[in-house]
Order: C-alpha cells, then sequence, then structure tokens
C-alpha cells in the first residue's frame, strides 16, 4: 500500500516517460558541451533535486554539481515575485559553463532573477535545463533550452515538486483530484 491515497493522485507523466525523456536530454547536453571546458550543474533546492539526480547521471561528461536555496514570498502555490536567495553557490562560477536545473518555470519569476544574477558573475555560458514549464503562467520569458515537458496549466506535485513540503519523493509527476491531503 503506498502511503498516497491513489484514488487521489492522477499520474500526468509516470516514471517511464520521465526517464525515457532525462535520457534524451543528457545526451543532447553531453554533445553540446563536449570538449567545451568546466561545466557546473546548478539545482535551485529544493524542487529540483531528484531531477538533478537523475538528469546528472544521463549526461557523459566531468560535471561539477551545485546547488542554491531560493524563496519566495507570498502563498504556497504562486511566485509573488520577489525572490529571496536562502543558500548561495559553494563556489565560483566565473569562466564556467553553467547548467541551471530547475524543476518547473512557472511563472518564470525564479528563473529570470536567477539569470540576472548569475551573469554578474562572468561565467562563460549560461543554460537552462527544467523538467516542466506551464506556459500558461508565464509572466516573463525565460529561455529553456532544455526542457523536459510543457504541461498545462495544473498545479503538480511529485518528483521533486511538493504540496505543503510533501510528495516530492512520488517516483511520478501527478495532479491531486481530492480537495484535501491525498495521504
Ligand atoms: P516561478 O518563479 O513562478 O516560475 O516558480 C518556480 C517555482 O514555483 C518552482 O521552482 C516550484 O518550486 C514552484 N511551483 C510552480 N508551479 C508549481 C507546481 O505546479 N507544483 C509545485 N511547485 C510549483
Amino acid at each position: 500500500m503506498p502511503f498516497y491515497d491513489e484514488k487521489s493522485l492522477e499520474v500526468m507523466i509516470d516514471a517511464e516517460r520521465l526517464q525515457a525523456r532525462i535520457a534524451e536530454l543528457g545526451a543532447e547536453i553531453s554533445a553540446a558541451y563536449r570538449g567545451r571546458g568546466e561545466v557546473v550543474l546548478v539545482g535551485v533546492l529544493k524542487g529540483s533535486f531528484v531531477f538533478l539526480a537523475d538528469l546528472a547521471r544521463a549526461i557523459d561528461l566531468p560535471v561539477d554539481i551545485d546547488f542554491l536555496g531560493v524563496s519566495s514570498y507570498g502563498d504556497a502555490q504562486e511566485t509573488s515575485g520577489v525572490v529571496r536567495l536562502t543558500r548561495d553557490l559553494s563556489r565560483p562560477i566565473e569562466g564556467k559553463h553553467v547548467i541551471v536545473v530547475e524543476d518547473i518555470v512557472d511563472t518564470g519569476l525564479t528563473m529570470q532573477y536567477l539569470l540576472e544574477m548569475f551573469a554578474t558573475r562572468k561565467p562563460a555560458s549560461i543554460e537552462v535545463a527544467s523538467l516542466l514549464h506551464k506556459p500558461a503562467r508565464a509572466k516573463v520569458e525565460v529561455p529553456i533550452h532544455y526542457l523536459g515537458f510543457t504541461i498545462d496549466d495544473e498545479f503538480v506535485v511529485g518528483y521533486g515538486l511538493d504540496m505543503g513540503g510533501k510528495l516530492r519523493n512520488l517516483p511520478f509527476i501527478a495532479v491531486n483530484r481530492a480537495d484535501g491531503q491525498p495521504w
């Protein structure tokens, strides 16, 4: 018996589709960055940790891995636009090829903030890898060079994405169809 109510969670992208797409993204990134110098994958905590773990293993290059933390003010399901850095990178990125790894680009405000901040640190290049994109809610356009899936305007959970801090450990992406918590 899983810890969640199977009738409440509607699977949107199952584990097999996630892994197949991530293998493709890993191959694309490997081909694009081979022989170009130092590459660092920057995961945006907390949501990206599952995607980053799988993406990193699908990349056939000697990459560095770092993390940063952000939080945004406002209600839990919507970015307010005021993004706060809660944990900075552990190493400088000057002269390195940075790939920012996100779970989802929703309004785009978090990614816009991060790209502007990173640009001041003089990396050799910056690109974005996001597992999901919800274009219906975009407030600003941000480039996504490596995109897993475009999804409809639904609040999704699982595979790193949370609802009130929970459900990040689901191995698939799902939508909660229950009125309350599905666990
Ligand atoms: P943005 O700044 O609006 O693009 O939001 C980015 C962040 O909001 C993501 O990294 C997630 O942490 C959170 N977020 C946006 N949409 C969802 C969702 O559908 N489920 C869970 N978290 C989400």
